[in-house]
């Protein structure tokens, strides 16, 4: 007999067990769109500048969805973080701060030298192209941030990617 798993008792293990594949392959679709996303993102010259703020600024939108559907693990590992923890799992929390810092710099500094966005929104941008530099530098950290970031998820990756294959088959 099937386990019923909701509160109503009308949805069996059976049932939820593909559900939570489906869940998981439409997340890995938007992970990889980010991370193409950022790419192509990284790549500002070859889009030319408006075109690469409003794509920059749609890619935070993209991270944005993305951390909000993680948001139930960063709060549970922020209430654990001073307990006993296994090293990944801590590494993992303070990598993903590193990333929300970093990305946010990436867009603050972006914004600040914006000729296409802000004026858009009727505000004008603080700094000139001098914070070329700065928005370049913490570009760069990103390739090592995110790469880590999808490290520590690989064997998810794979996981999702397998199970995939299997339900095509
Ligand atoms: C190119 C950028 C990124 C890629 C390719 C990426 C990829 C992934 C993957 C594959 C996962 C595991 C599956 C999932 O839950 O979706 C994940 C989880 C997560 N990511 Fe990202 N991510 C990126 C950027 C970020 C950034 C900037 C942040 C922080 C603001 C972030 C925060 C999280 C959180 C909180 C989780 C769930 C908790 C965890 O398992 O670490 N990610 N990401
Ligand atoms: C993940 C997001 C982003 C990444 C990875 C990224 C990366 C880059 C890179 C590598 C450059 C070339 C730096 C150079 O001139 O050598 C650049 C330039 C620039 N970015 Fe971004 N950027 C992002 C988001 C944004 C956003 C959201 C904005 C503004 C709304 C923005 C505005 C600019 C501007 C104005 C330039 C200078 C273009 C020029 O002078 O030709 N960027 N970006």
């Amino acid at each position: 007999m099937d386990i019923p798993t909701n509160i109503s008792g009308t949805e069996s293990v059976k049932a939820a067990a593909p559900k939570i594949w489906t869940l998981n392959y439409m997340k890995l679709l938007l992970d990889a769109a980010i991370f193409f996303g950022f790419w192509i993102a990284y790549n500002a010259h070859a889009t030319g500048r408006t075109i690469h703020e409003w794509f920059g600024m749609a890619f935070a939108a993209a991270l944005l969805v993305h951390l909000v559907i993680g948001w139930r693990w960063v709060v549970n590992i922020a209430m654990r973080l001073f307990e006993k923890l296994p090293n990944m799992t801590r590494l993992g929390f303070l990598l993903n701060a590193a990333l929300l810092i970093d990305f946010g710099m990436i867009t603050y500094t972006g914004l600040a030298m914006s000729h296409a966005v802000l004026p858009a929104l009727g505000l004008t941008g603080t700094a000139g192209r001098e914070m070329r530099h700065t928005h370049e530098l913490y570009s760069n950290l990103a390739i090592a941030l995110v790469l880590a970031h999808v490290a520590l998820h690989w064997k998810w990756i794979v996981g999702v990617v397998r199970r995939r294959i299997d339900v095509v088959k």
